[in-house]
């Protein structure tokens, strides 16, 4: 079949990998994709965003299948637009991908059906929100209730910088979201974990639990990314813990949600917190996890056009989901500036090099292709990813390739990996 894979980061690059692989593939196309999806898929030069003119395109292409990568279509209805118009489309509708999209509603929700999070409390009112700052044990988290694009959630460890942060999301300048504007709870301290789970609105199939690292530099320091590097699975967890949480804190959810609002076709990816009380839900992301799903398609054994559409047609039940025993690492490749400002059109030598390393695919995610090379076109520019029978040995491959990739004013982190080994490691 023809497929449309939505979205242009290290993610889409991931999952049109996995696509190219299987048999049932015709024709992939990437909307808009980036330097390294048209090696293997037709880029289109249509944004994530532009519902009308991506369905206008499915029509015409004859798209058997469309994956959606990012949150603002999900956000925009694209789901219910292409459903509307009879296309096969992985991806939750609009009122499913509130779980989210509203950081307040996804806290009531958890309430409602008992999965543990912080406590915390919603405000409209940013005199009441600041009245709240002043008198909450520090630190103290705010988030933006609505997408924020990485840059709506703030760890207050003053309250100065929590007033700041009310400012920010809340002052005269701010964009307002509606109905509700900042949740704040209380922080959370311990190991934070991704997981991931494949689900057909009836019931759900979880991905090997894996790490993400948010923060730009080593040791867990400086500003908040998108992610700067994966890990997967996690040595340390047991199965058996990893299905009482996937038991805890996905399944009533996608129940929930079937029953109150739309059946949860697509994945759902909490965050977690593994704290010395337990795992604490930190958010719900109703997408795959970038850069986690660059180190879950390097694991992921059976083709994924099956389980797609499976979970479309609700069809999970009937269809095995193999897992290699291997180890992933993923470690991203940035721009200077990142997560601020940087600058584009950047020459970047040594990928082919890289990949010749054992084991290492390198995904793009903020590049384009000139000729036949390679320029930067985004903050995250490469996810450097490697699989080994150890975690020890796909960080040590992923560096390696690292080592033959260069442009001016690379930056990336130099321990992805390390706390998924050695949890005590403070972060
Ligand atoms: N791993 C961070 C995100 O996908 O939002």
């Amino acid at each position: 079949m023809n497929i449309l894979i939505v979205g242009s980061g290290g993610r889409e690059h991931a999952l049109v990998w996995k696509l190219a692989q299987s048999p049932r593939a015709k024709k992939l196309f990437a909307a808009p994709g980036n330097g390294g999806t048209c090696a293997l898929a037709e880029n289109i030069p249509i944004a994530a965003t532009d519902i009308a003119n991506l369905l206008r395109f499915a029509k015409e292409k004859n798209i058997g299948m469309t994956i959606v990568g990012p949150d603002d279509p999900l956000a925009l209805g694209i789901v219910d637009a292409f459903r509307a118009a009879g296309l096969p489309i992985f991806g939750p509708t609009k009122l499913a991908a509130r779980i989210e999209t509203s950081k307040a509603f996804a806290k009531m929700f958890m309430g409602f059906y008992d999965v543990p999070t912080a406590p915390y409390r919603t405000f409209i009112d940013p005199e009441e929100a600041r009245a709240f700052v002043q008198a909450h044990p520090l630190p103290v988290v705010i988030k933006a209730d609505g997408l924020a694009r990485g840059k709506g959630v703030f760890v207050c460890k003053t309250r100065e910088d929590a007033l700041i942060a009310l400012e920010k999301l809340m002052g005269s300048g701010a964009k307002k979201t509606s109905p509700s504007a900042v949740v704040i709870e209380g922080w959370v301290q311990g190991s934070e974990i991704s997981l991931h789970a494949f689900s057909d609105g009836k019931m759900s199939s979880a991905m090997p639990i894996s790490m993400d690292h948010k923060r730009l530099l080593d040791l867990n320091r400086g500003p908040n990314t998108g992610g700067m590097g994966a890990v997967a699975p996690i040595p340390w967890i047991l199965p058996e813990t990893a299905a009482r949480m996937n038991a805890r804190i996905i399944d009533p959810i996608l129940r929930g949600l079937s029953l109150e609002l739309d059946p949860f076709v697509g994945c759902l990816y909490p965050g977690v917190m593994l704290t010395e009380n337990g795992p604490i839900v930190l958010e719900y992301n109703a997408r795959f996890g970038d850069p986690e799903t660059q180190c879950l398609m390097r694991l992921l054994k059976t083709d994924l056009i099956d389980i797609c559409e499976a979970c479309i047609h609700g069809e999970l039940q009937n269809t095995a989901i193999a897992w290699s025993n291997a180890y992933a690492a993923c470690v991203v490749l940035a721009s200077v500036g990142y997560p601020d400002t940087y600058k584009n059109d950047v020459p970047i030598k040594g990928i082919a090099h890289a990949e010749r390393v054992p084991g290492v695919t390198v995904f793009h995610a903020g590049t384009k292709r000139i000729g036949g090379r390679f320029h930067t076109a985004g903050g995250r520019v490469l996810g450097v990813t490697a699989v080994g029978d150890s975690l020890e040995i796909a960080i040590q491959q992923a560096y390696k390739g690292i080592s033959r990739i260069s442009f001016p004013g690379m930056q990336y982190r130099r321990d992805i990996g390390f706390r998924a080994i050695y949890p005590e490691l403070t972060s």
